[in-house]
């Protein structure tokens, strides 16, 4: 079995009840079709012979089989439509869980980006859906076809072997479609991806595409993309749809030998004009079940890639690895070192064998130009990426060591580029911290010199605040990721230029709420603006991604270095 089937079928397991009603009614409707077929005969030959009684006898059984068909035909398809959904609402949630846990590095290197993922999550997954239900004619169209053949052979043994010529025609045309559909599905899907992450980008920088002027070239892209999209559609329809036409041609042929074989036979008196109906009927309904059977080849066709694609994420081993030693985030800590940590996203060297302590209450600042590292030493601190050599401790347990979920819980961040959750500001505050207490939201809005602005809001904290937070100004959007952060109550505190949109005033009373705030936690703080800094106890001065300097804002100055410079153009 293909490594993809045996993966669907595993996720088809859970449902193995439903799936065996699935098949027992499908076998029920095969058999039941194809006795009806075979029934035509005696009905035929009884109504040549003018036996009424015959007919009679044989209308209840008819009835009976038409039933068997009805019923048996509904729950086949109707559970193999569940089973489907359940499936697929399965995989996409094991889809979306593992694209959450995934490295920022595969996020970021990620070739057809975040549209391209959710291209993935509702393409593929659309397709495999589609595929699973013609799995259930797994169940059916086989065995009609080979309870049609069997009445073939019961009717006339040698005139069925005659009609097996078609057989490996239609066998080859089956094998070149698989070969086509291997070579361009995979092609296709790509282009799918590529055409969505085009249309994510053009509402995601709606604003920018309006203010450049984008509008044509962001069309043109989607252009572009589309028609390679559909070159590849062509070419798969062109192959898929061939097929059809081809196997049905084949059959025509087939079935116009038959009846001129039999119009001979029944013309010399060998066979029964109800030999020849029955016969016909059987052939004639051989073509629904060979079609179906085809359609079903060149669907698992589609499955297993999108199968492939969707458990190539699935698998991917990018995650932050986990420690099977799973250490608990130490209580009493007394200080994070940073020995001799080196950090590269790919080639360069971004970080150079950084030594830094942070003494467990201190307020660390990290000073330097644009670029030269300060986010990403903090970004390792959260394990959003490792260290390419060296080592992060917590007194001397090893980062790597700890429980993942301990460790993150134990940081409060605020990002540079804030990301706010369409939903309210409470909920956003809040941040899934449901047991804790909802007037906290209040007090830390206020610490955040938020909550002012947040009453003047209509719904006050029912506010939604847009897509991403777009209906809030930057400096509004800052506060809110500053109150997130005060709410986790947190002991480490990193503030990646968390004022930075803020005009002073309002700077000045954030300030003074997350100088509350970094009151007993220990604190990691970004600034461009040096003024946030200089009561800081110790301030890292970065330069190409190596510490040039360390000390306090009185040592520094004194030292008339890197810092110094940094101080004298913004008192200029
Ligand atoms: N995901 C990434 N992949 C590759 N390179 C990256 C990535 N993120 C940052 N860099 C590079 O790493 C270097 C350091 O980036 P970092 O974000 O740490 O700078 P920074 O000191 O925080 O700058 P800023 O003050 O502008 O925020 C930069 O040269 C940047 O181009
Ligand atoms: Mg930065």
């Amino acid at each position: 079995m293909l490594p993809e089937i045996k993966k669907l079928v595993a996720e088809l397991k859970p449902y193995k009840k439903t799936i065996a009603i699935v098949a027992v009614t499908g076998i029920a409707y095969a058999l039941a079709a194809a006795k009806f077929a075979f029934l035509t005969k005696s009905l035929f030959d009884a109504l040549s012979g003018s036996k009424h009684d015959e007919i009679m006898n044989l209308v209840p059984l008819a009835l009976g089989l038409a039933l068997v068909m009805a019923v048996g035909r509904y729950y086949h398809i109707y559970l193999m439509n569940y089973v489907a959904e359940c499936v697929v609402q399965n995989i996409r949630q094991k889809l979306q869980q593992k694209f959450m846990s995934l490295n920022l590095s595969f996020h970021n290197n990620y070739h057809a980006g975040s549209g391209g993922l959710i291209s993935r999550i509702l393409n593929d997954i659309r397709t495999i859906q589609d595929g699973l239900r013609v799995v259930a004619d797994i169940f059916l169209h086989p065995l009609l076809l080979i309870a049609l053949i069997t009445n073939l052979f019961r009717i006339d043994w040698k005139l069925t072997l005659g009609t097996m010529v078609a057989v490996p025609f239609i066998a080859a045309i089956l094998k070149s479609i698989s070969r086509s559909m291997r070579k361009y599905i995979p092609q296709e899907r790509d282009a799918l991806e590529y055409m969505t992450s085009t249309i994510k980008e053009s509402l995601d920088g709606v604003r920018i595409i309006q203010s450049f002027n984008l509008e044509k070239d962001m069309a043109k892209r989607l252009i572009d993309d589309s028609n390679k999209y559909l070159d590849i559609r062509k070419t798969i329809y062109k192959r898929q749809e061939a097929a059809g036409p081809a196997t049905e041609f084949i059959a025509t042929i087939i079935l116009l030998s038959v009846l001129l074989y039999t119009s001979f036979e029944v013309a010399a008196g060998r066979a029964t004009p109800g030999t020849f109906i029955g016969f016909l009927t059987s052939l004639l309904m051989i073509n629904q079940p060979i079609k179906r059977v085809q359609e079903a080849y060149v669907r698992i066709q589609e499955v297993t890639i999108s199968v492939q694609r969707i458990f190539s994420i699935i698998e991917d081993p990018s995650e932050v690895p986990q420690s099977p030693l799973n250490k608990p985030f130490p209580k009493n800590w007394k200080k994070i070192t940073y020995r001799n940590v080196s950090f590269s996203y790919g080639k360069d060297m971004i970080l150079k064998n950084i030594n830094l302590e942070i003494n467990r209450g201190e307020v660390v600042a990290l000073v330097g130009a644009s670029g030269s590292g300060k986010s990403t030493i903090v970004n390792l601190l959260e394990r959003f990426f490792d260290a390419t050599s060296g080592e992060i401790l917590i007194d001397d347990i090893n980062i790597l060591d700890l429980n993942l979920k301990d460790l993150r819980r134990n940081v409060a961040l605020v990002t540079q580029d804030v990301f706010l959750f369409s939903d309210t500001i409470e909920k956003n505050i809040w941040a899934g911290d449901y047991n804790r207490n909802r007037a906290d939201v209040l007090a830390m809005a206020k610490l955040a010199n938020a909550h002012d602005f947040i009453m003047k809001m209509p719904q006050g904290y029912e506010s939604r605040v847009g897509d991403r937070g777009n209906l809030l100004s930057g400096g509004e959007k800052q506060r809110i990721s500053i109150a997130r952060a005060m709410f986790k109550d947190a002991p480490l505190l990193i503030l990646d230029e968390a004022t930075s949109a803020l005009d002073t005033a309002s700077e000045i009373e954030v300030q003074k709420g997350l100088d509350h705030l970094m009151e007993g936690r220990t604190a990691l703080v970004i600034a461009h603006r040096l003024s946030t800094i200089q009561k800081a106890d110790k301030i890292v001065v970065l330069k190409n991604g190596e510490i040039v300097e360390v000390g306090n804002h009185t040592h520094l100055l004194g030292q008339q270095g890197e810092y110094f410079r940094f101080h004298s153009l913004q008192h200029t």
